[in-house]
């Protein structure tokens, strides 16, 4: 698909080091009812390793006011500029430059800049919003120290914040004041910050393991300190953490968190000024669930471990983005590890990449870790540079050992702390500090998709030998048809009859096959009897293994795996093949079937002693969009219908078990948010959900006395959302009471939403345009959006209905928000990634949705970039 104003790509290969470097920036930073003064001072300096040319400046949306060199305005003939570029032709060696223009944050609803809040003005610079305050190179790999000078009216935004440590404050005429801040750090403009506003602070200290004493704040709307705490906690155990995991230490005087309501994305990590949306700060037990409370540690871990690895060492252009956010993503994994329970994680990493990154890598945005071309690079802000990412740094962590990788992050310190690198500096300092060739290894930085390992094993009692072969194919993705072979690392175990491990040699139970090649034997030696193997252990290598496993040595592995990531797997492998041939069967207009063995197995986990996360994990179903990835076809009806016979096969099947798990489990004291009560109030939720799947007032009645006399979100939440996609009237009861106890907190209301938008009523479409009219609903707002809008996108039924209803109403829905917000549009337009998986009536629904969005004048470039390559 082409269009008139189609945007021009940008690769990697065309990179070029800037021809201009930029030491110091200065900026002057006035806001007036009719806009903000931006006036910058620039010292610059022309790079000697570079063929000389003249210095481009990025721009967007600014009124310039003014452009001076050393004092002297710039004339007509020496520069040139464009709407988003200023170009000055023959500059002097070294010279400072001045510019001067106004902004509109009160206009900027793309909430990539300096834009308006509820509670003041904030920014948001990564990747390109700079260019937005004022002009300049706006590249990671142009680093430079700032000093920021912020005037406002001092009764209307008392508070005024931007990197690093504060040297100046007063009061000026008009009962206006100022502050000026100065970063001794060089950075890229990307983590650049100010805040202006009206906000309360929580202060507090930490005194870093070699004795800096660190001021640390926690800035949010009044009125909500008393929903701070456990983000403070959470900032720092991450401090120690880093000490104690990586000998990173905090090198600021000052950590400054600031929580903003409208924020496109999670967090991100500014130098001392970290901005955070509300949502991954803001928790108290009675508005928070314990899913909040963790998802607040991870992303407060993880912007603090960007301290170092993003700014300290940055990148050198956004194709490198996946160095800083993959290296990251597996940080705070390692500490949410670390701090709550290491099984539970990995096994929610593994479930988020397969209903997230593995359709992504199958469909028409699927690109590499490392991607070599983009159009609109916030469109790559994705699962598979963030999660995937993350997945390939685990993988050299697994190829080379805990202490080599440690190793390996000295080496990568020592060598380019304050520079602006590739994934390849990354990968060399890995394999310089443990000696492992890493070159087979860089194929998962170059190549999209999902390698498919198959397996086979055959016995020889004769011999007491047992071989593996293994074979991988990785299916062609856009612009790639053919793929290399991976180094894949396997872990694998054999269990014998008893369940137990076999020894694989010097006592090892585990072994971690190097797989790369297109087919490849590994032999196990003095095997006593026929194995069971487990396979990918601890999920090794971001890939999708096939192996044909009989139902009976699932059960098996279920029950006796020492890995517990292989026993929720193969859980989930029964389960999903069941619901997939029962998909099938119903597809036929058969019945569908439930064996006993299944039961019996859901039953030996059930009432195991295992931890109750555990248990809770491994008894819940794989989703619909995980399961379709496996269908050749999508018949989202039947595999929909299919995934709720399952369950209610298992909830009749275990009904007495679920319930007297239930009242087994009744919270004891208090609600506290810690990782044991936390998986208990899992589990207990979840045989609530299964007895509600049986469909009778009784439990229904048990999941309103649990929403009403809960004395906690996490409680009042799952009886809910169980009531919310369950028949009878209670549902629109506690929706009712939930809204009127909780629109005030904007945060609940996103809760309320998506439990809305996300259920499996059949008038879920007609809920949702009812919200889009809602008081609680704001179009401006992307919590609101994701909420509401991504949530029906992701309600894999509703969405995908037969009739097309659910794609024109996204579609549209993206057109209107792309006049407002094209960065949030475009997530929105990723719902349609998998369109052509469904049978050709839908395709031709979602295709014409596409076409009739695709049509549109003055699209943005991000929905554009989206829709075209959905298109293609
Ligand atoms: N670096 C931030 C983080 O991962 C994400 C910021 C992305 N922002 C964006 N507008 N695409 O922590
Ligand atoms: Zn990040």
């Amino acid at each position: 698909m082409t269009s008139a104003v189609s945007p021009a790509p940008v690769f990697l290969k065309d990179y070029l080091p800037p021809a201009w470097w930029v030491d110091t920036v200065s900026l002057d930073v006035d806001l007036r009812p009719d806009g903000t003064v931006v006036s910058a001072t620039l010292a610059v300096r022309r790079n000697p390793e570079v063929a000389p040319g003249p210095l481009c400046l990025n721009g967007a949306e600014l009124e310039t006011l003014s452009l001076a060199i050393d004092g002297q305005s710039l004339s007509p003939s020496a520069y040139t500029l464009g709407d988003e570029s200023l170009v000055i032709t023959a500059p002097p060696e070294r010279f400072t430059l001045e510019t001067k223009v106004r902004i509109q944050p009160d206009r900027n609803t793309q909430l990539s800049g300096f834009y308006r809040s509820k509670d003041g003005y904030f920014t948001q610079c990564e990747p390109q919003g700079f260019r937005r305050i004022t002009w300049f190179p706006d590249r990671p790999d142009v680093m430079a120290c700032y000093t920021v000078t912020l005037h406002a009216d001092k009764a209307s935004y008392p508070v005024l914040l931007a990197n690093g440590n504060p040297v100046a404050q007063g009061d000026e005429a008009d009962g206006r004041h100022f502050a000026t801040w100065v970063d001794p750090f060089r950075k890229p403009s990307y983590l650049f910050a100010m805040v202006v506003a009206k906000l309360d602070v929580l202060r507090d200290t930490y005194r870093t393991t070699s004795g800096r004493e660190v001021q640390l704040g926690i800035f949010v709307e009044p009125g909500k300190l008393d929903q701070c705490g456990h983000a403070m906690a959470a900032l720092k155990k991450s401090m120690r953490w880093d000490e104690a995991t990586f000998g990173l230490e905090c090198d600021l005087d000052h950590y400054m968190i600031v929580a903003v309501g409208d924020f496109n994305m999670g967090a991100m990590e500014n130098k001392g000024l970290n901005i955070f949306n509300t949502k991954y700060v803001l928790a108290r037990a009675d508005v928070a669930t314990d899913v909040d409370f963790e998802n607040i540690d991870r992303v407060v871990a993880h912007e603090y471990f960007h301290n170092w690895t993003g700014n300290r060492v940055t990148c050198r252009d956004w194709f490198q983005l996946s160095l800083k956010e993959g290296l990251t993503v597996f940080r705070d994994q390692e500490f949410g590890a670390d701090t709550h329970s290491r099984q539970t994680a990995r096994i929610r990493e593994v479930r988020g990449l397969r209903a997230m990154q593995f359709p992504e890598d199958a469909g028409p945005m699927a690109h590499p870790v490392r991607p070599s071309t983009y159009v609109e690079i916030n469109n790559f802000y994705t699962a598979t540079v963030y999660e995937k990412g993350a997945e390939v740094v685990r993988m050299i962590h697994t190829l080379i050992g805990k202490d080599a990788f440690r190793r390996g992050m000295d080496t990568y310190f020592a060598r380019h702390d304050g520079q602006a690198v590739t994934c390849e500096d990354f990968v060399a300092a890995m394999a310089d500090a443990s000696g492992v060739d890493f070159t087979p290894f860089m194929t998962w930085y170059r190549q999209a998709g999902t390698p498919r390992v198959s397996a086979r094993g055959s016995y020889d009692a004769a011999a007491r030998r047992y071989t593996l072969t293994l074979t991988q194919v990785c299916p062609p993705t856009p612009g790639q048809p053919d793929k290399a072979p991976c180094l894949i690392p396997v872990a694998v175990g054999l269990l014998g009859p008893d369940g137990r491990d076999l020894d694989l040699g010097g006592g090892r139970t585990t072994a971690i096959l190097q797989f790369s090649t297109h087919e490849q034997s590994f032999v196990f030696e003095n095997i006593d009897a026929a194995p069971v193997p487990s396979l990918l252990r601890n999920f090794s290598a971001p890939v999708v293994l096939d192996f044909d496993y009989q139902e009976r040595e699932l059960a098996h592995l279920l029950a006796h795996d020492s890995d517990p990531f292989n026993r929720w797997e193969a859980g989930q492998r029964l389960f999903g093949d069941l619901i997939l041939a029962n998909a099938a069967r119903l597809a036929r207009g058969e019945a569908a079937e439930c064996p006993a063995g299944v039961i019996a197995a859901a039953r030996t986990v059930l009432l195991s002693d295992s931890d109750p996360a555990f248990i809770a994990e491994a008894l819940t179903l794989p989703g619909e969009a995980t399961l379709a990835e496996r269908m050749a076809v999508v018949d989202p009806d039947a595999l929909h219908a299919a995934r709720n016979a399952l369950a209610r096969a298992l909830a009749a099947g275990l009904e007495d078990d679920f319930l007297a798990l239930y009242e087994r489990l009744a919270p004891v004291g208090a609600y506290q948010f810690d990782t044991a009560d936390a998986g208990r109030r899992r589990l207990r939720n979840l045989c609530l959900g299964y007895l509600n799947e049986l469909d009778r007032g009784g439990y229904r009645a048990q999941a309103l006395r649990q929403f009403e006399q809960a004395d906690n979100m996490t409680d009042q939440f799952a009886a809910l959302a169980t009531l919310a996609n369950a028949g009878g009237d209670e549902g629109d009861t506690a929706l009712a009471a939930f809204y009127a106890r909780w629109q005030h907190e904007a945060l609940v209301v996103d809760k309320w939403l998506a439990v809305q938008a996300g259920s499996r009523r059949d008038d879920t479409l007609a809920g949702v345009e009812r919200l889009m009219a809602h008081a609680a609903f704001d179009l401006k707002n992307p919590n609101k959006v994701y909420a509401l809008l991504r949530t029906f996108g992701g309600n894999h039924r509703h969405f995908h209905a037969a009739d097309g209803s659910g794609y024109r109403f996204v579609a549209e829905r993206i057109a209107d928000l792309d006049a407002i917000n094209p960065q949030v549009a475009a997530r929105l337009a990723r719902c349609f990634d998998r369109w052509r998986k469904f049978d050709t009536s839908r395709q031709a629904h979602a295709r014409a949705a596409l076409a009739a969005l695709h049509a549109r004048p003055g699209l943005s470039r991000d929905v554009f970039e989206v829709v075209d390559k959905a298109l293609v």
